[in-house]
């Protein structure tokens, strides 16, 4: 019997994880999430199950973004700490293990809750993840990394995947800020974003405005956007960006683009101070 996930913030992370399982599940699968499954439980696949009326693109977009985020850290892993901040359900410190490297798990105090609730139900997951509370609203992620023998003087993969949509402009920019100037400078940050006019709501087909009020309804209301976001990180301290569009690495993926703009307000950012990227 699963946990019951009472709070309002873990539903679109129940949601993702459902995603996760079900792009796990195809025969063509890009990406693979074997914990996925009973993690999200019949309440996450019933929340997707509906988003897919809204928007029927969602899967192959985390199926997209949960296998680049693992090559990232096939790549930069040998940094020796990777931070999922926001990590909802994220299952890579099970998934992506070696030796020598610690994973490091940030959230809010009852999403993670719930993520452990379940793990300790469905029995005979390896957890290896540090887990560290926090509400990038309010509070300084950093500081609770560091009372875990997170070590700022050593560099870091950080990952930020669907996350920044939520926030505040201000707490978008205090995390990158703090990851800029306190972490070690040779730190590599991915995360992804949304484009302004789906969060303001300023576009003309419903199924955009109903996909916005599908998430707002969940308990999470789009609140960040950014069309371009390499001025705001200059401005925060990176000297090293990549911004990629949804299709650059879904083409990547998938070697096709025959999706008639469905990913045309997702970005994917890759930043850091002094490592090529
Ligand atoms: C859509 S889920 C993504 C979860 C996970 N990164 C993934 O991709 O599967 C959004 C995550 O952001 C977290 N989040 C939202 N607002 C937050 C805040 N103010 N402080 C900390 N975490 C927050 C939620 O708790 C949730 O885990």
């Amino acid at each position: 019997m699963l946990a019951a996930v009472s709070t309002q913030s873990a539903r679109t992370a129940l949601m993702v994880a459902a995603y996760r399982a079900r792009a796990t599940a195809r025969k063509d699968a890009i990406c693979m999430d074997p914990y996925a499954t009973a993690l999200a439980g019949d309440d996450g696949q019933a929340i997707a199950k509906a988003y897919d009326a809204v928007y029927p693109h969602m899967e192959l977009w985390i199926a997209v973004r949960t296998a680049f985020i693992d090559g990232l850290v096939g790549r930069f892993g040998a940094l020796g700490q990777i931070v999922i901040l926001g990590a909802g359900f994220d299952t890579r410190s099970a998934r992506l293990a070696r030796p020598g490297v610690r994973f490091f798990e940030v959230d809010q105090e009852e999403v993670q809750k719930a993520k452990r609730a379940r793990l300790a139900a469905i029995g005979g997951y390896p957890d290896k993840a540090t887990y560290v509370t926090c509400n990038f609203e309010k509070e300084d992620f950093l500081d609770r990394l560091s009372a875990e023998r997170f070590d700022a003087s050593t560099p870091a993969l950080f990952i930020w995947e669907g996350v920044t949509p939520y926030l505040t402009e201000a707490a978008v920019r205090s995390t990158l800020r703090r990851i800029a100037q306190r972490a070690h400078e040779a730190s590599v940050l991915v995360f992804d974003h949304l484009r302004r006019k789906i969060v303001v709501g300023d576009v003309q087909n419903p199924k955009d405005l109903e996909s916005r009020a599908f998430v707002a309804d969940l308990g999470e209301p789009l609140r960040f956007g950014i069309d371009y976001p390499l001025p705001m990180l200059y401005e925060e301290g990176f000297r090293k960006v990549r911004a990629l569009t949804f299709d650059e690495i879904c083409l990547d993926a998938t070697g096709t683009y025959d999706r008639e703009r469905a990913f045309r307000f997702q970005g994917v950012v890759l930043a850091s101070r002094t490592t090529a990227l």
